[in-house]
């Protein structure tokens, strides 16, 4: 089989790591440079990434998390944050740091950086908060793949209470949202579900070619 799809059907959503094993800090430093190189809309990258490492703060994750033993079991609890709002200063910091990175002038952005504006802004907060936590669900999508490419663990997570998560981690305060979560480990050798069969739909009942 493909290497590709034997990492793929390695990865599965674990649900027991072994906390004697850590994910070292040079591969969590691989796996946030693959987050921050995902693609995101127009390239706004309306979120921000939290990495949880306190054992502290994880007992108090867990508890919002309905018990969930990955939290504090896990390496590195990562709360992808999306932004439940935002005005045209989100849009004009995006366009300084392309003139900065690329060396365009400000008058050459304007086209772009209107299109933004009349695209995004008129929104109401409902359809923004919306928008914004699909793209950081791509990143929870990119970590996913990456982390097994590099057999590292994972298990992606909305089974959280983001209220409590945005009352632990200050994010409201910094206009933020805990949108989705994913832990990152290693699986324990006791966790039985990595022997399950994937339970997918057929190709041919998923898969239209037109
Ligand atoms: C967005 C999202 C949220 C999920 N939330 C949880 C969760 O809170 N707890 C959990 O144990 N699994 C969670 N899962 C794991 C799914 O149940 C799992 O991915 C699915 O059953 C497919 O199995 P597999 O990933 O092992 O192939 C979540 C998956 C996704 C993509």
């Amino acid at each position: 089989m493909d290497k590709v799809l034997d990492k793929l059907n390695w990865r599965y959503a674990t649900k027991k790591f072994d906390s004697s094993k850590k994910v070292s800090k040079k591969n969590l430093e691989i796996l946030l440079d693959a987050a921050n190189l995902t693609a995101s809309s127009y390239g706004l990258q309306p979120y921000e990434i939290y990495v949880i490492e306190d054992a502290d703060k994880k007992v108090k994750l867990r508890a919002a998390s309905y018990d969930q033993s990955q939290i504090t079991d896990a390496s590195y609890v990562i709360v992808l944050a999306n932004k439940p709002t935002f005005d045209a200063t989100m849009i004009d910091d995006y366009i300084d740091n392309i003139m900065k990175i690329r060396g365009i002038s400000k008058e050459n952005l304007e086209g772009f950086s209107q299109t933004m504006k009349s695209s995004l802004l008129g929104l109401p907060d409902a359809h923004k908060n919306t928008w914004t936590s699909n793209q950081a669900y791509i990143v929870l999508g990119n970590l996913m793949t990456i982390a097994a490419e590099m057999e590292i663990d994972t298990c992606p997570m909305e089974g959280f209470d983001k209220a409590k998560y945005n009352e632990i981690l200050g994010l409201t305060d910094k206009g933020l949202n805990a949108a989705v979560v994913l832990a990152v480990g290693y699986r324990s050798a006791e966790d039985d579900t990595q022997n399950y069969p994937k339970v997918r739909y057929s190709k041919e009942q998923i898969i239209t070619h037109i």
